[in-house]
């Protein structure tokens, strides 16, 4: 079936369900694929989500218009891991140049986007270029911006290829690099032309990856959606070993949900704040530790235990969510220890983060899982107590259960 570029607004036509802004694709494999509309300042885009979206990704980009050529910049991991699908998915054996660069976090930075501009000059990329991101969230958010900044902005298609990319970064037009002075200081908002989210292209990630992915995705639950934070403590293990139609029906469901506050709030003026539940500790534990100690997501964890504790000594949270969502994240497996700094040189790092407004602490809190909401007026001494016992009460619950089994 052909692809219908603007089908989320009018009836998709035969073999296309559309419904609330979502097609659902017929024909294309016995998993649905899903295509979720994402508004922007730039105009809407799709992402196009399930297992064999790859798969059509030269019909889905031949939709989006002619292009004078195509560009893939990807990175050499990324590339051996995927290359030979994703090549297939883009017919790129009709003609464009893949250009890979070093995706470590250490290379985000303005001269990883130098050198993928020049090999697009090089390449004879112009005005009517495609640049096509395959990636993680450092491909994406690099390659983005050269794409913007490039001849002052050629179009661009993410093809995300970790869990974190295809349910968080690819999806609202974030893109920038790191300073030796900070992470993601230099930037644009530069909204691709598509989005292509293919779970079958997450076989190859690593353990601690993945899990550092499903953090974001039980985050989504959290601020968005209880039925899915049910249905991740139905299938946690099923989860955890990548099952086909677990993940089928999670990616495309997480996409809902980014798209759906994205499209709401492009630039982070209110609504889009709820994706930073349990970041404001997360970043705080990441600053202190030198960005060395935990991946992002291990960190994201911990906040998110933190966040629920600190919403429960407020008032706000219930103690049985709160123990669901320590429950669930635990789940995810062992996480790095917390550092064993004080509570204090955790709070000056939260007043440091660029995301701090003249000094005013916010935080993102669930009153209700399925609900969040942003809060300026948490005093001080309650966050410290929570920094103070978060790890306390997390460590002995931990030695609890390993007595109850040994
Ligand atoms: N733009 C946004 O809105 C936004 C949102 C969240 C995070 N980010 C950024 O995203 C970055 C983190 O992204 P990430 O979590 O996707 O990690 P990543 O891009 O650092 O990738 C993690 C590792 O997995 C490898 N990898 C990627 N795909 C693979 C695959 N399919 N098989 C095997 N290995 C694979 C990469 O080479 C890398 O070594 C950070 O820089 C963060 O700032 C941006
Ligand atoms: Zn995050």
């Amino acid at each position: 079936m052909v692809a219908r570029r603007n089908c989320a607004y009018k009836n998709g036509g035969s073999g296309m369900r559309c419904k609330r802004g979502v097609c659902y694709i017929e024909n294309v494999s016995p998993m649905k694929l899903k295509r979720i509309l994402v508004k922007s300042s730039a105009g809407p885009y799709s992402v196009v989500s399930g297992a064999g979206a790859i798969r059509r990704a030269a019909l889905e980009i031949a939709a989006l218009g002619r292009f004078s050529s195509f560009h893939v910049v990807s990175s050499p991991k990324v590339w051996r891991a995927v290359g030979r699908t994703v090549q297939r998915g883009l017919q790129l054996s009709k003609g464009g140049s893949i250009h890979l660069f070093d995706d470590a976090e250490s290379a985000k930075n303005l001269r990883s986007v130098e050198q993928i501009t020049r090999s697009l000059c090089r390449a004879g990329a112009d005005r009517q270029s495609l640049v096509v991101a395959v990636g993680g969230g450092v491909v994406g958010d690099v390659a983005g911006f050269a794409a913007a900044a490039f001849l002052r902005g050629v179009k661009l298609v993410h093809i995300p290829t970790t869990l974190v990319s295809q349910v968080d970064s690819s999806i609202g037009g974030k893109t920038g690099v790191n300073l030796p002075e900070g992470k993601n200081l230099v930037g644009s908002f530069y909204p691709p032309q598509l989005v292509l989210t293919d779970p079958e292209l997450l076989r190859t990630l690593s353990d601690r990856e993945f899990r550092g992915g499903l953090a974001e995705v039980i985050k989504h639950s959290i601020i968005a959606d209880a039925e899915m934070f049910a249905i991740l403590e139905k299938n946690m293990e099923r989860v955890l070993r990548r099952d086909r139609l677990e993940l089928g029906f999670l990616v495309p469901r997480n996409v809902q949900i980014k798209a759906r506050v994205v499209s709401r709030d492009e630039r982070e003026s209110g609504l889009r704040e709820i994706l930073n539940f349990g970041h404001t500790f997360a970043h705080a534990l990441e600053s202190v530790t030198k960005y060395r100690r935990y991946q992002h997501g291990e960190a994201v964890a911990w906040g998110m235990m933190a966040a629920a504790f600190l919403g429960h000594e407020l008032g706000l949270t219930r103690a049985n969510d709160v123990s669901r969502i320590v429950a669930l994240i635990r789940r995810l497996g062992p996480l790095p220890s917390w550092p064993r700094v004080p509570a204090t040189a955790l709070l000056r790092a939260m007043r440091s983060d660029k995301k701090t407004r003249s000094g005013i602490l916010r935080f993102v809190l669930s009153p209700r899982i399925g609900e969040a909401r942003s809060y300026d007026t948490v005093p001080f001494h309650v966050v410290e107590r929570v920094l103070h016992f978060t790890p306390r009460l997390i460590t002995s619950s931990n030695k609890l259960s390993l007595g109850r089994h040994g």
